[in-house]
C-alpha cells in the first residue's frame, strides 16, 4: 500500500479498500494535491485484483469542508476555464468501475457534499453536517451539487438550500433519501460501511460491475432507454461463468464459488 500525504489507504476487510481523507488541520478541505492523491488511490484500488469495493471516509469531525477556499480565492476566470478547474473531481464517477461507499461524519460542505453525492452508496451519522454554502462565498456549487442534490431531493428543497447556503443534517439526509442509512456515531457508521462493503465483495465481480453500471445509467438515460440498456447487459451476463455458477449453486442448495469470469 502506497503512502500519501493527505489521505490514507488500507484494506481493512477481504475485498475492501478504504480511503480516509486525512488533512485534519483544514478539515479535509479538498486541495488540488489532495484530489490528485484521491484519484491515484481510487485508480489503484480499481485496478487491484484484491479489492472489489471502496469505502471513502473522512474523520469523525469532517468528511470534507469543501474545496480549498484559500487555494482558489485568487483564481482568475481564464485560469479556471483553461485548466478545467474541478473537472478532475469527477474522476470518481467517470472512471471508477467498482462500487464506492461514502461514509460521512461531521462536515460535508460544498465540494465535500458534492463528493459524498458522487458515491454509489452513502451512509452518514445522524449529526453529519451537509450543505452547499458556496452562495455565502459569492459563488455557486461547482462539482455537480446543483445537479446531483436536485436529483436526490427535488427542486424546491435543493433550491432553498443552495440559495440560502443553509445546511442539512445527516438525519435529514436519511429521511430525504440522500443517504441510504444513518448511524448514531462514527464507530457504528464505519462498522456498517465496512460490513456492507464486505457483503458486496462476496458477490461475483462481473455481476457487481454490471449492477453498478446499469444503476448509474438510470441517472442519465430516459426510462425506456435505461430499461433497454439494462436488458442488454442482463442478456450479456448469460455469457459469464458466474451466472452458471450462481444458478447451479442455488439449485443444489450450495454456496456459490465464484470464478469472477
Ligand atoms: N478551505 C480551506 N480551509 C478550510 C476550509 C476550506 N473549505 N474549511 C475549513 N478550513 C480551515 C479553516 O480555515 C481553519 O484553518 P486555520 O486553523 O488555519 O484558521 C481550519 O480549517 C479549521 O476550521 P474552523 O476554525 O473554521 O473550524 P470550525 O469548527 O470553527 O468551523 C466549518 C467548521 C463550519 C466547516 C468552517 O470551517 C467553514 O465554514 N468552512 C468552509 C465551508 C465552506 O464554505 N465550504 C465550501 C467551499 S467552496 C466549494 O466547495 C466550491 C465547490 O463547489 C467545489
Amino acid at each position: 500500500v502506497k503512502s500519501y500525504e493527505f489521505i490514507q489507504t488500507t484494506e481493512p476487510r477481504p475485498g475492501v479498500g478504504q480511503i480516509t481523507l486525512n488533512r485534519p488541520k483544514a478539515l479535509n478541505a479538498l486541495s488540488t494535491p489532495l484530489i490528485i492523491e484521491l484519484n491515484s488511490a481510487l485508480q489503484a484500488f480499481d485496478a487491484s485484483p484484491s479489492v472489489s469495493v471502496v469505502v471513502l471516509t473522512g474523520s469523525d469531525r469532517a468528511f470534507a469542508a469543501g474545496a480549498d477556499i484559500k487555494e482558489m480565492a485568487n483564481l482568475s476566470f481564464s485560469e479556471a476555464y483553461t485548466t478545467s478547474f474541478i473537472e478532475s473531481w469527477s474522476y470518481l464517477t467517470t472512471n471508477i468501475k467498482k462500487p464506492i461507499i461514502g461514509a460521512v461524519s461531521g462536515h460535508a460542505l460544498g465540494g465535500g457534499c458534492e463528493l459524498a453525492l458522487m458515491c454509489d452508496v452513502l451512509y452518514c451519522t445522524e449529526s453529519a453536517n451537509f450543505g452547499q454554502p458556496e452562495i455565502k462565498l459569492g459563488t455557486i456549487p461547482g462539482a455537480g451539487g446543483s445537479q446531483r442534490l436536485t436529483r436526490a431531493i427535488g427542486k424546491s428543497r435543493a433550491m432553498e438550500l443552495i440559495l440560502t447556503g443553509k445546511g442539512f443534517s445527516g438525519k435529514e439526509a436519511g429521511e430525504w433519501g440522500v443517504a441510504a442509512r444513518t448511524f448514531k456515531d462514527y464507530d457504528e457508521l464505519m462498522e456498517a460501511a465496512l460490513k456492507t462493503a464486505e457483503t458486496i465483495a462476496g458477490h461475483s465481480k462481473v455481476a457487481i460491475r454490471a449492477a453498478k453500471e446499469v444503476v448509474n445509467k438510470s441517472q442519465d438515460l430516459p426510462l425506456r432507454d435505461g430499461v433497454e440498456y439494462e436488458r442488454r447487459v442482463f442478456h450479456s451476463l448469460f455469457g459469464s461463468e458466474d451466472q452458471k455458477v450462481g444458478m447451479k449453486a442455488f439449485a443444489e442448495k450450495k454456496k456459490p464459488e465464484w470464478t469472477h469470469q
